[in-house]
């Protein structure tokens, strides 16, 4: 286990509880539940269509929570605006990745870290981009014109210039060629590792995404249908068979 620390015995960071969330009359999430521990990784893996970038966006404040409960840091942040959880240290990469594909790099970073002062947004886009060499070399580059794991290393720099205490992510290894996939994620176990950020991620990419965890979720339908430590899931034969292809 990472750190030592058994999961039971770790505060959790975020704790979702019985959460429901839809389109108007269509629900995709059915009361779900889980933990993510601090400091710790946790992912949600589900097939196209199981609920992954619901969940995401109802966490985030960009749709409403129509029953449950989510307590970040021990306050509720259902129907809670999304300004207001970025504020609070919740940062969202949504799938995608939603770059400003004409401003460059350098803006899309500082458009990351809206809601804090400008002077330390500076200081700290040299510190984040240490984490994503190929980004430096395209600072001055528009968006538009990155590769799809570039485009990903952006959304995820962006996204940690809010200065999170919670990263989510939604599916970052979509679009992107295998051998920067790889790279992505050593990427995010390396700024858990430093920066003690807590990481919850969602993936179809089950693989590569249990290779960094700590923890998993499965969900099928908006409902969670299986949980254990990473490394227990990636053994377990069910998944393999419905996400890894073996
Ligand atoms: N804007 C929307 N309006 C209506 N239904 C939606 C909308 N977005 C997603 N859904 C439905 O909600 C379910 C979950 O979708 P989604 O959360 O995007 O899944 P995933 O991210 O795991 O692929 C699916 O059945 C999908 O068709
Ligand atoms: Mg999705």
């Amino acid at each position: 286990m990472a750190n030592g620390v058994e999961p039971s015995s770790a505060p959790a960071l975020l704790s979702v509880d019985n959460l429901s969330a839809g389109y108007g009359k269509i629900r995709a999430l059915h009361g779900v539940s889980l933990r993510v521990p601090q400091a710790r990784i946790v992912c949600v893996l589900g097939a196209n269509g199981a609920g992954k970038t619901t969940l995401m966006r109802a966490l985030s404040g960009l749709l409403p929570v129509s029953d449950g409960q989510a307590i970040f840091d021990g306050q509720s942040i259902a129907n809670v605006p999304a300004e207001a959880l970025v504020r609070r240290g919740i940062a969202h990469v949504p799938q995608g990745r939603m770059v400003f594909a004409q401003l460059t790099v350098r803006d899309n970073l500082v458009l990351g870290g809206y809601t804090r002062p400008a002077a330390e947004v500076r200081d700290d886009i040299d510190r984040v981009l240490g984490y994503f060499p190929r980004l430096k070399e395209r600072i001055t580059s528009r968006a538009g014109t990155l590769s799809g794991g570039e485009q990903q290393m952006l959304a995820i720099a962006r996204g940690l210039l809010a200065k999170p205490r919670l990263l989510m992510l939604d599916e970052p290894s979509m679009g992107v060629a295998p051998i920067l996939k790889d790279a992505i994620f050593e990427t995010l176990r390396d700024i858990r590792d430093r920066e003690n950020l807590t990481l919850l991620i969602v993936e179809q990419d089950a693989d590569i995404a249990l290779d960094i965890s700590d923890e998993g979720y499965v969900i099928e339908t908006g409902r969670v249908v299986m949980q254990g430590p990473a490394s227990e899931l990636a053994g377990n034969e069910d998944i393999r068979r419905a996400y890894l292809g073996g």
